[in-house]
This record gives structure tokens, C-alpha cells and sequence, in this order.
């Protein structure tokens, strides 16, 4: 099980860090650790994705080793594609090994062609799936070796490598895959996926290293030190891909009302609890750019929003695309967190523990003078969601958000930006 928490910040050079503190009474004396990895936003998707290191050599072949992945949070496991991969540390995991359980893979895979990546026999199978296009796949587990930034208690960048990283491979012409990184940041061979697992991205970092466990008495990375709250975010059944009777890998959290300038806004409330198949709640995305919401949800929060941001003296203008509310930016003043708008709160059990969403985080520039609420309705274009509310990246970045894997926490502080705080602190 995973013993660590890793922190994500959204920030205009986005990045990650995956930290744990020593404690100073541990049996043992752990190094402190934090690993660093730089996030790109691409302009054309609006997904983060990072570059990995992974094998050996690293420079050969026409991708040269190093890979975009594609930032999953919820994702259970790293991906990529293998066709062409070569690299001499590679390693298929096999069948019935204790790896293989921890995994859980639910196959065993041969192969009848000529040994290489993605072709071995007795490999334990795994089902990556493609987060964009909601697809599931065969996969081969498989260990290499990737290169990490690691960064020392001075704040200095060091090469780090982790020899057996696990990774599934996944050779899209032995099975006649077709579209396997259809819908994926151009360039991308694969998926990150940092979720709830044993054999995600943190949960490999924090065993590999034994990071110590670590409780949260106040939020911190090491780095920055805030007045934060804690909530938990386990949703107790599975949403997908895979159906089991685990609960989810993905990240909820349980939001109780939201309030638009104070005014709770008029919803079914019963749409943000999670039912006994898992569906409805509010859970976090790095895969959606923008908040998505269930139709009713959004209706009413749409209103409300209007409603408030009239009371301010903005001007309404024509939607734009996905976006059923749009304003015309030269009637909004500027703040230090963005456009003067509504502040939108995502209301916890205790009431007085709330997400404030500011102008920042709650519109987007779509073009000259027009600034539109950036969430969309999930009931449209024939698609329809099981979660109630996906908090999408635009609504993430600039906060702080701290996950404790062994206490199942999430750490956050709204928008860092009230805060006055920049990437550079934390380098
Ligand atoms: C791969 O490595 C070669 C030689 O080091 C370099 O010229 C080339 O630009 C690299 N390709 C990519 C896609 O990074
Ligand atoms: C896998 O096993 C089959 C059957 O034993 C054999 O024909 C095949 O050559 C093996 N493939 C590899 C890549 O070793
Ligand atoms: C993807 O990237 C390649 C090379 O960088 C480029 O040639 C191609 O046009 C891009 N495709 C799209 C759809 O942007
Ligand atoms: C509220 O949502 C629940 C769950 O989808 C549904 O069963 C119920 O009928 C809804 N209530 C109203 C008044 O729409
Ligand atoms: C706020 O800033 C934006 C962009 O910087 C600008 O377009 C807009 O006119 C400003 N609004 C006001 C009221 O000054
Ligand atoms: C850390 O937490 C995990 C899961 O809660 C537990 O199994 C493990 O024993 C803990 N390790 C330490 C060193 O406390
Ligand atoms: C915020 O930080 C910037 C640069 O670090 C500084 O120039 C500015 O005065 C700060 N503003 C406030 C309100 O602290």
C-alpha cells in the first residue's frame, strides 16, 4: 500500500512534487525525499503531460527513451506504447509473481512472435485504458529504469534512478489495436496515471524509497507551509474502467452544497452523494480541462452565477462554444486572483470548511473582451457522466493540493494566488 503523500501544484510552469518529511523518530533514519517532475500544459489539448526517462541506453532509439506521458490523476497505473521500444534493462513482469498480484493482473499473456517489448511469454497482463477515449486495452507489466530529479532538503536538483519502475507496455500491432493514443497531447506515447493503486506512479515512489507514512497536522511539503483542510477522498466503490468491488482509484471528494457569493445554489442535492454503484459525488481531473457537471447541476449553477455577476454590473454577451455563460472582460476588474467575479464555494460537511473558486479559476479568456465561466455541461453532446461534478485542471491550477496516500487525505488550500505565492519558492 502506498505510504506517502505527493503534492501537485498547478502553476504557470507547471509541476509536481512528490515529498515526504523525515520524522525524527523513526525506527530508521529516513532521507528526506521529494521528487521534482515539470508538467507542460499543451496548448491544444489543455492536458499536462511530463517527460520520463525510462531505460537503457538513454538516448537510441527514434524516441530516444524519453517519453511524454500524459498526467492521469486518476489513472491506475503508467502506460506507454512499446512498439519500436528497445532498451536493454527492460524486464516483462511474470505471471503468479508477487508483483504480478499486487497488480492484479487478471491475465497471463504469450506471445508467438519474435521476443522483444510487448512480446514476451508468461507476462503478466494488465488493462491500461485510455482516459480521453474511455477505451481498455491489453498490456504487458514490465520493469525498467527511469530517471528522476530528486531534491535534497537544500533544495538541490539530483539525478535519482529508480531501477524498477513498473510500467504496462503495450504493442498496439500484436492485438490490432488501432487509436491507442488517439485523443492523447500529440507526441504522447502514454498515460501517468497517479491514482488510489498500489502500482501507481506515487505508491511506486513511496515503496520503492520507503517513504515513511506521513499524518497531516497542518499541510506542508517541506516547502511551503499553509493554514489548510483536510478531507477525505475515497469514493468506497469502483467507477471504472475496470468494475470490481474495490472502491474507486480516483480522487472524490465530498462537496455538500455550493454557495455563489454566499447563496447556496438551488440543487439536487442527492446527485453530489455517491450511490451504492458508485455514481454521482464530486471528484478531481487532470484529463478535464474544464469542470464538468451534470446537466441539472449545471443549469442551476449556471443561474445562480448569471444572477450574481449582474448584481456586479457585468455584462453578459452571446456563449461561446461549450460555455453557456460568457462576459465582456472591460465590464470585470482585475484582482489579484483574477477577474472581480462571483466566488464560487464548494461547501464541505462543515460548513465553514469550503474550495473558493476565484475569477482566476472560474473563467476563461476565449477571445478579445470575452471571458466565459469555464465549466461545461456533462449531459450534452450525447454524453452523459457518472460523477456528478469533475473538477477539471483550469479549476485546479494555482492550488495547492496535498494527497496522503496512507491516510486517504487530501490536503488543499484555495487559490494560491491570494497568497501572493509564485513557482519560485519552491525551487
Ligand atoms: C534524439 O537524439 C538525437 C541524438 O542525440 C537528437 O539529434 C534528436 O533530436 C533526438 N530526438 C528527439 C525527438 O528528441
Ligand atoms: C512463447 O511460447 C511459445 C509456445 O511455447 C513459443 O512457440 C514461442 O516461441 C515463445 N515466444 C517467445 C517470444 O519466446
Ligand atoms: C503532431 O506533431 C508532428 C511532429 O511534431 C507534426 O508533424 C504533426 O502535424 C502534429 N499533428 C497534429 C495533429 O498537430
Ligand atoms: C435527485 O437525484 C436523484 C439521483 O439521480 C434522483 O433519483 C431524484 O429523482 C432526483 N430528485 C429530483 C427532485 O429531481
Ligand atoms: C482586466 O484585465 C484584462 C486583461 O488584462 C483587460 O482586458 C480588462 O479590460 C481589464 N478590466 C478592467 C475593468 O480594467
Ligand atoms: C504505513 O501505512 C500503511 C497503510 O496504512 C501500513 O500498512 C504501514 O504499516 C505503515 N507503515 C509505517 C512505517 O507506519
Ligand atoms: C507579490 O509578490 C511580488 C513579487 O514577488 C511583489 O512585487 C508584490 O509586492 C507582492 N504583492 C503583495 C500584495 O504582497
Amino acid at each position: 500500500m502506498a505510504t506517502t503523500t505527493f503534492t501537485l501544484h498547478f502553476f504557470y510552469l507547471f509541476f509536481i512534487l512528490f515529498a515526504s518529511i523525515s520524522s525524527s523518530n523513526a525506527e530508521h533514519s529516513f532521507k528526506p525525499h521529494a521528487f521534482y517532475l515539470s508538467i507542460i500544459k499543451d496548448k491544444a489539448t489543455l492536458q499536462y503531460h511530463s517527460l520520463i526517462d525510462m531505460g537503457n541506453p538513454i538516448v537510441t532509439n527514434p524516441y530516444n527513451n524519453s517519453f511524454v506521458l500524459v498526467i492521469d490523476l486518476g489513472g491506475r497505473f503508467p502506460w506507454f506504447d512499446c512498439s519500436g521500444y528497445d532498451s536493454t534493462t527492460y524486464r516483462p513482469v511474470p505471471c503468479g509473481s508477487k508483483r504480478c498480484k499486487i497488480a492484479k493482473g487478471p491475465d497471463c499473456i504469450n506471445c508467438n512472435r519474435p521476443l522483444k517489448p510487448g512480446c514476451t511469454n508468461n507476462t503478466c497482463g494488465v488493462e491500461p485504458n485510455n482516459p480521453i477515449q474511455q477505451f481498455v486495452v491489453s498490456g504487458d507489466l514490465s520493469e525498467d529504469v527511469i530517471r528522476l530529479d530528486d531534491i535534497d532538503s537544500t533544495r538541490k536538483l539530483t539525478a535519482l534512478d529508480m531501477p524498477r519502475f513498473q510500467i504496462a507496455c503495450v504493442d498496439p500491432n500484436k492485438f490490432g489495436v488501432t487509436g491507442l493514443l488517439d485523443g492523447l497531447v500529440n507526441g504522447s506515447r502514454g498515460v501517468l496515471g497517479l491514482g488510489r493503486t498500489p502500482i501507481s506512479f506515487p505508491a511506486q515512489l513511496a515503496s520503492t524509497f520507503r517513504l515513511p507514512n506521513k499524518t497531516l497536522p497542518e499541510c506542508s511539503s517541506g516547502f511551503i507551509q499553509m493554514a489548510c483542510h483536510h478531507l477525505t477522498f475515497i469514493n468506497p466503490h469502483s467507477t471504472g474502467p475496470i468494475f470490481d468491488d474495490t472502491p474507486s482509484q480516483e480522487y472524490f471528494i465530498d462537496v455538500k452544497s455550493i454557495k455563489i457569493d454566499g447563496e447556496v445554489v438551488n440543487l439536487n442535492t442527492s446527485l453530489l452523494a455517491i450511490d451504492k454503484n458508485g455514481n454521482g459525488g464530486t471528484r478531481l481531473s487532470t484529463t478535464s480541462p474544464y469542470t464538468i457537471m451534470q446537466t441539472s447541476i449545471y443549469k442551476a449553477f449556471v443561474d445562480e452565477f448569471v444572477k450574481k455577476a449582474t448584481a456586479k454590473k457585468i455584462r453578459r454577451v452571446r456563449s461561446e462554444g461549450q460555455f453557456a455563460a460568457c462576459f465582456d472582460s472591460r465590464t470585470i476588474s482585475n484582482t489579484t486572483t483574477g477577474p472581480a467575479t462571483p466566488n464560487i464555494d464548494l461547501v464541505f460537511e462543515n460548513e465553514n470548511v469550503y474550495w473558493r473558486i476565484y475569477g482566476a479559476n472560474s473563467l476563461v479568456k476565449v477571445k478579445e473582451n470575452v471571458l466565459c465561466l469555464a465549466f461545461v455541461d456533462g449531459g450534452s453532446e450525447a454524453r452523459t457522466i457518472e460523477t456528478s461534478i469533475i473538477l477539471g485542471g483550469h479549476q485546479l491550477e494555482d492550488n495547492f493540493l496535498e494527497f496522503d496516500l496512507a491516510s486517504s487525505k487530501l490536503g488543499f488550500t484555495s487559490s494560491l494566488l491570494r497568497h501572493n505565492r509564485s513557482c519560485s519558492i519552491f525551487l
